[in-house]
């Protein structure tokens, strides 16, 4: 029986952001109904970044995905965030393919923040601020165009270039550069910088914004000044990995925030277990550190994809 080799090119071809949300929500409805296993993921630092392991399993398939962060990468052509998958069949074990996850990454991410909004942001939302215009932040766009229609999006980076880069690469958008405090001050926020320290002041969020807070995946790594959280509805993709790697870790390192104050998370809005957004004016956080199951869905769907279109490389691994 043959495995599949599915390089960044197949995987590209095959990602289609509708279908990316649609098996990632699957995905946490899945997990959060006990149809799926995950433990929190392993990290391995190194000296000038991180790898990390993230297994999981989902009905149909099982897989790991291993994952670096190396934040010095783009200056040498690298992105900062590459990825390898296995997809294993659950009932034998068996490697039914092996796929770059580099962009499987950045879209299943990119989907995730756009359904912690759909259930968090206001309805009536048309107005997106991206806080990092790099890899992350193409598809957090992406995704979001998707479910919301924006009159505009305001793009932010340290470095003017790389968010006239963004904006060229998404010409059907309403997309401008803009200043960090016009940015932050959206009703739907996504922060996806390499950042250590709080790039958002709580002076700058408004009553009714929805923050996705994606970035800060890492032990030490914030995006957001801590009385932001406190003043905020905050949920979470796994409690476990938020608190040790997540936006809330270095606050609760500190003793400001605890992890008593999560209201819950994504998962329980997306079986109906707990209500998103309350009312208006409500402040609410996705903390987003990106679980395994969001991985291993998007891998199923382009294998199952991959078979049917007859795509990939068809190599004997396993047998001899
Ligand atoms: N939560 C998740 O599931 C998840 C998934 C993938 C990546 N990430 C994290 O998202 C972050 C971004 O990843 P990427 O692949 O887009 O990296 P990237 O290097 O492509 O882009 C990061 C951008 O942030 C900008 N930046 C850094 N500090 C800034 C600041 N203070 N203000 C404004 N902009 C700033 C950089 O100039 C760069 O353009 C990383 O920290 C990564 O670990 C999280």
């Amino acid at each position: 029986m043959p495995t599949l080799i599915l390089t960044r090119r197949d995987t590209l071809k095959l990602l289609v952001m509708k279908d990316v949300l649609r098996v990632v929500e699957q995905g946490f409805r899945d997990w959060t109904e006990g149809n799926g296993v995950m433990p929190p993921k392993a990290y391995l630092q190194v000296k000038d970044g991180d790898f990390r392991a993230m297994p999981a399993l989902l009905p149909g398939a099982a897989g790991l995905k291993w994952v670096n962060v190396h934040t010095g990468n783009p200056s040498i052509g690298l992105p900062t965030v590459m990825a390898v998958l296995i997809c294993n069949d659950p009932t034998t074990g068996y490697p039914l393919a092996v796929m770059d996850a580099t962009d499987i990454t950045a879209y299943r991410t990119g989907a995730t923040s756009a359904i912690a909004s759909k259930y968090l942001a206001r309805k009536n939302s048309n107005t997106m601020g991206v806080i990092g215009a790099g890899r992350q932040a193409y598809t957090q766009i992406l995704a979001h165009v998707e479910l919301f229609s924006f009159q505009r999006i305001k793009v932010y980076d340290v470095f003017p270039q790389v968010t006239e880069r963004l904006i060229k690469s998404l010409p059907d958008y309403p997309i401008e550069a803009s200043s960090i405090v016009d940015a932050v001050q959206s009703d739907i926020v996504c922060t996806v910088t390499t950042a250590r320290q709080p790039v958002v002041k709580q002076e700058w969020v408004l009553p009714g914004t929805h923050i996705n807070a994606v970035g800060a995946d890492a032990e030490g790594k914030q995006e957001l000044e801590p009385t932001v959280l406190k003043m905020s509805r905050v949920v979470v993709d796994d409690i476990r990995q938020a608190a040790k790697a997540g936006e809330i870790n270095v606050p609760i390192t500190r003793g400001i925030y605890s992890q008593h104050e999560v209201y819950g998370t994504l998962g329980e809005l997306v079986t109906g277990k707990k209500n998103g957004r309350t009312d208006d004016r409500q402040i609410t956080i996705f903390d987003s550190t990106g679980v395994a199951i969001e991985d291993i869905a998007v891998a199923y769907l382009l294998y199952t994809s991959a078979l049917e279109k007859d795509m990939g490389l068809n190599v004997n691994l396993v047998d001899a």
